[in-house]
């Protein structure tokens, strides 16, 4: 039984959750969703595919969507799905039930793990005591979702009526990432070092003049401002104030696209 798992993640807690995952997986493979693997448009041979990603505005990243949208499936294969959430899942796992039933494919088994939150737009960072803790539990999290997966167990995901047309009107209504672009600047402590360019898993920075630049295909993910290494990106006025967050056990060279 060979697995692929197809991972979307810009702090690395997805890539974590991906990692670990597949660790206990036997004969599995990790795959980043990324503009440069945005052509990889078959996947008909993997016995089972998963796909992990984070949860934003209650959804999920347009990339992921695009992605799955893209991707030839086969009815056979067993495809789970895995959200990270700092707190809020939303309609994440319901939209990705869609998508794929929309492709005539069944989602066999749906799971949400709570990792710290990355959107520092709105929240703060929480502290590393709680990190700690939400790490220890994805560990526990992980070993039991992979165990229903090695038992090709069906985990039904139950939309919840009432709350899943709110979620997904708060999502159309608020989720517009690729207008972010124009909002991200970087204040004096910028020292030109490119790293946001490179950790953008949309290909959407370049560097002009030696700063960086970001373009109309944001992704809202946040990868370049967690990661950078001067705390110097910024989003308008609502991250002055706010801490960085990465996972602490990922390298920046895992998140980084390989061609
Ligand atoms: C723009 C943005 C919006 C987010 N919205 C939500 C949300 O609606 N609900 C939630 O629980 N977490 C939300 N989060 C937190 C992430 O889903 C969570 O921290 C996730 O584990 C990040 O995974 P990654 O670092 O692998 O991308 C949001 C994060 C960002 C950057």
């Amino acid at each position: 039984m060979n697995t692929t798992i197809y991972y979307f993640s810009a702090t690395g807690n997805s890539l974590m959750v991906a990692k670990d995952l597949s660790e206990q997986l036997t004969d599995s493979k990790i795959v980043q969703i990324s503009k440069k693997n945005m052509s990889i448009s078959k996947d008909t041979k993997s016995d089972k595919i998963g796909f992990v990603f984070p949860v934003y505005n209650f959804g999920i990243p347009v990339m992921v969507k695009n992605f799955i949208e893209n991707l030839q499936l086969s009815k056979h294969t067993y495809i789970f799905t895995i959200a990270t959430c700092g707190g809020m899942i939303g309609a994440a796992l319901d939209q990705m039930k869609k998508i794929l039933n929309k492709k005539g494919i069944k989602l066999a088994a749906s799971f949400s793990v709570f990792m710290p939150g990355s959107d520092q737009l709105m929240f703060q960072t929480v502290s590393e005591e709680e990190q700690n803790k939400l790490f220890k539990n994805e560990k526990e999290q992980v070993y039991t979702i992979a165990s229903a997966i090695k038992n090709g167990q069906y985990v039904e995901y139950k939309t919840n009526a009432i709350m899943s047309p709110v979620y997904n009107l708060l999502y159309t209504a608020t989720f517009r990432p690729k207008a972010m672009g124009k909002n991200f600047w970087t204040d004096e402590k910028c020292i030109g070092c490119g790293l946001c360019s490179k950790v953008c898993p949309a290909s959407n920075i370049v560097m002009y003049e030696g700063k960086p630049k970001w373009d109309n295909q944001c992704e809202s993910c946040l990868a370049c401002m967690q990661w950078c290494p001067q705390k110097s990106i910024q989003y308008k006025k609502a991250t002055v104030k706010k801490g960085r967050y990465h996972h602490p056990d990922i390298k920046v060279n895992d998140l980084i696209q390989k061609s």
